[in-house]
C-alpha cells in the first residue's frame, strides 16, 4: 500500500519549469530511490513535499497515509511525519549536538524552563540508536560529516518520523560511513520507517532500494520495482540519460607520452592553524609531468585537502616549510593570486565556502579566476564574458535558464560545474581538482573526466584527489596513497588496485 503519492506536480520558478507533472508513488515501509541528472528536480519535488515549498506554490496533489495533504511549511510536513534532511546540511556548528538535536524543539519543564538534563538523556538515548559514539555536549564542528548526517537522522528520529527524507546522504562521506548509513536506513526500514532517499551513487542504490523513480527534466520518466526484478546499474544510466552510456571513463591515447616535470613539491611540512604543536602535512615529496594525470588518494582525515589548500597560496596551516617548483624553479606560490599569477588553480571541494559567489551569476562566476580573459583595456566586456560561460555551459552542460542566473538557484551539481568552469577559464598549466565530480550525475562525470583527459593531452597537468576509488583508478597515469599527512605509497596507473591502495594504508597505519 502507498504511504505517499504524488501526484501531477509541476513547479515552476521565474523563467523556469522545474518540474512538470511529475508522479511518485511510495509503498509503506520501503526505501525508494530518486535518480536523475543534476538539474533533473530532485530536490525541488523533495522541497515540494515537504512544504518549503507550501501549497499553492505547485500544481498537484499530495496523498499521505491515505488523506490529501496541503501542507503549508516545514512545520506542517514535520507534524505529519515527513522529515528531510536537505543536501546541503543545516546543523550550527557552533552548538552541541544535543543543542542542535532540540533546536527550537527543548524540552520543557513544569515551570518552562528548558530542561537540559531531560535534553542530554533523551540526546544519548538517541546517539545509541543511530549508532554514533559521541557525548551530547561534543561540538559539531569537532565531528567529521559523516558524523554529522548520523546527527541529522538523530534529530529526524527525535520527531516521531514516518518518512525520511534524504537528498544525497552519502556525497561527501567514505565508503565506510556510507555503510554505515546505509546499514541504519535499512535498520530503519525494520522498524517500518519509510524512506526516500536522492543519490548520484548507484551501487548504493542497488543495495538499498526497494523501487526507483527517475526523473529527467523535470518529468517521471520510469519507475523500477527492485523486489520483481533485478535491476542492473546500466538500465538505471539509460533511463537516467535518454540514451545508452558505453563507457563510464573516457577513451586516452594509447601512445600517449608525458613530458618535463612541471609541478613539484619537495619536503612540505605543514602545522596545524589551531594546535600549533601539531605537525599535520609530515613532509610530502610529489612530481607531475605534463601531460600526467596524477591521484592523491586516501581515508577522509588523512590530509590531503589540507596539503592543496596549504599549497595553494597558503590557504590552511601555518609553519609551513618546504619547496614548490613549477617547471623546475623554486616557485613563490604563498598568496592565491600568486598561484594562479604561476599557472596554478585549486578546484575544491567546498563549492559554498571558497569556490562560488552565490549571489552572483553564472557569468560572472565562471570568469572570476581570469578577469583578463574577458577584459579589453582593463574593463569588463560583458559580451565577452557572456560568450565564454555560454561556451562553458554547453561543454559541461550546466542546466540554467541563461548564464545570467545566479548560482545560489543553481541545483548542486551543476554548481559544482561552474566552479569548474572558473578555474578551467583560468587555463592553468597545473590544475589541483579536490572531489571534482562529488555529487555529479554520471553523464557529468564522463564531461568532467573528457575535460581532464584533454587538459592533460594538452600538456597540462592534472592532480585529482578523490574519494571514489574507481575514478582514479579509471582516470590516472600515476597515484600517490597519502595517510595522516604522508605519502605511503606510489602506483602506476597499471599496477594500482583498490586493493593494493588499500593494504598501503593498512601497513602504514600499523608502523
Ligand atoms: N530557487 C530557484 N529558483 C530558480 N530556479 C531554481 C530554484 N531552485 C531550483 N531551480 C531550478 O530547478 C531545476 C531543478 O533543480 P533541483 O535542485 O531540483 O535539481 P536536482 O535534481 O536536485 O539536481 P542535483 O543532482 O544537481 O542536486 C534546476 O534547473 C534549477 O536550476
Ligand atoms: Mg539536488
Amino acid at each position: 500500500m502507498s504511504i505517499l503519492e504524488m501526484r501531477g506536480i509541476t513547479k515552476r520558478f521565474p523563467g523556469v519549469v522545474a518540474l512538470s507533472d511529475v508522479n511518485l508513488a511510495v509503498r509503506a515501509g520501503e526505501i525508494h530511490a530518486i535518480c536523475g541528472e543534476n538539474g533533473a528536480g530532485k530536490s525541488t519535488l523533495m522541497k515540494v513535499l515537504s512544504g518549503v515549498y507550501p501549497h499553492g506554490d505547485y500544481e498537484g496533489a499530495i496523498h499521505f497515509e491515505g488523506g490529501e495533504r496541503h501542507f503549508k511549511g516545514i512545520h506542517d510536513s514535520e507534524e505529519a511525519g515527513i522529515i528531510i534532511i536537505h543536501q546541503e546540511l543545516a546543523l550550527v556548528p557552533l552548538l552541541s549536538i544535543a543543542e542542535n538535536i532540540f533546536l527550537g524543539n527543548e524540552p520543557a519543564n513544569a515551570l518552562g524552563v528548558i530542561d537540559w538534563f531531560a535534553a542530554y538523556a533523551k540526546t544519548q538515548e538517541l546517539l545509541k540508536k543511530v549508532g554514533l559514539n559521541e557525548k551530547p555536549g561534543t561540538l559539531i564542528t569537532d565531528i567529521g560529516v559523516g558524523k554529522q548526517q548520523l546527527v541529522e537522522i538523530a534529530k529526524a528520529l527525535s520527531k516521531k518520523v514516518k518518512l525520511l527524507i534524504l537528498d544525497e546522504p552519502t556525497a561527501s562521506l567514505n565508503e565506510t560511513d556510507s555503510d554505515k548509513l546505509l546499514n541504519l536506513l535499512m535498520g530503519l526500514r525494520e522498524q517500518g520507517i519509510t524512506c526516500i532517499i536522492i543519490s548520484h551513487k548507484l551501487n548504493e542504490i542497488s543495495k538499498v532500494a526497494d523501487s526507483i523513480t527517475v526523473i529527467r527534466d523535470g518529468s517521471t520518466v520510469r519507475s523500477f520495482d527492485c523486489r520483481t526484478e533485478t535491476i542492473s546499474e546500466d538500465q538505471i544510466i539509460q533511463a537516467m540519460v535518454g540514451r545508452e552510456m558505453a563507457d563510464r571513463y573516457p577513451k586516452r591515447d594509447e601512445n600517449r607520452k608525458v613530458g618535463e616535470t612541471v609541478f613539484e613539491i619537495r619536503d612540505w611540512k605543514v602545522y596545524h592553524p589551531e594546535h600549533t604543536d601539531r605537525l599535520f602535512i609530515k613532509g610530502v615529496n610529489l612530481h607531475a609531468k605534463r601531460g600526467e594525470i596524477v591521484g592523491i588518494s586516501g581515508l577522509m582525515g588523512a590530509g590531503r585537502t589540507e596539503l592543496a589548500m596549504s599549497i595553494f597560496g597558503r590557504s590552511w596551516g601555518r609553519k609551513i616549510t618546504g619547496e614548490v617548483l613549477i617547471d623546475g624553479k623554486p616557485a613563490d606560490v604563498s598568496t592565491i593570486q600568486k598561484a594562479v599569477d604561476l599557472g596554478l588553480a585549486y578546484v575544491t571541494e567546498d563549492r559554498k565556502g571558497y569556490g562560488l559567489v552565490l549571489g552572483n551569476d553564472i557569468r560572472a562566476n565562471s570568469t572570476l579566476a581570469n578577469l583578463e580573459g574577458v577584459s579589453s583595456a582593463g574593463v569588463i566586456d560583458e559580451g565577452k564574458e557572456f560568450s565564454v560561460a555560454t561556451a562553458f555551459r554547453g561543454k559541461l552542460r550546466i542546466r540554467c535558464s541563461s548564464v545570467n542566473q545566479q548560482v545560489v538557484n543553481l541545483s548542486g551539481g551543476n554548481q559544482q560545474k561552474v566552479v569548474l568552469a572558473k578555474w578551467l577559464f583560468a587555463n592553468p598549466e597545473v590544475l589541483i581538482l579536490d572531489e571534482p565530480t562529488r555529487g555529479i550525475d554520471v553523464g557529468a562525470k564522463f564531461e568532467i573526466y573528457s575535460l581532464m583527459a584533454e587538459l592533460a593531452a594538452s600538456g597540462k597537468c592534472v592532480v585529482m584527489i578523490s574519494s571514489e576509488m574507481p575514478e582514479l583508478l579509471g582516470m590516472c597515469d600515476r597515484i600517490y596513497v597519502m595517510n595522516e599527512g604522508r605519502f605511503v605509497g606510489e602506483f602506476t596507473g597499471a599496477e594500482a588496485s583498490q586493493e593494493k591502495i588499500m593494504r598501503s594504508i593498512v601497513t602504514a597505519g600499523g608502523q
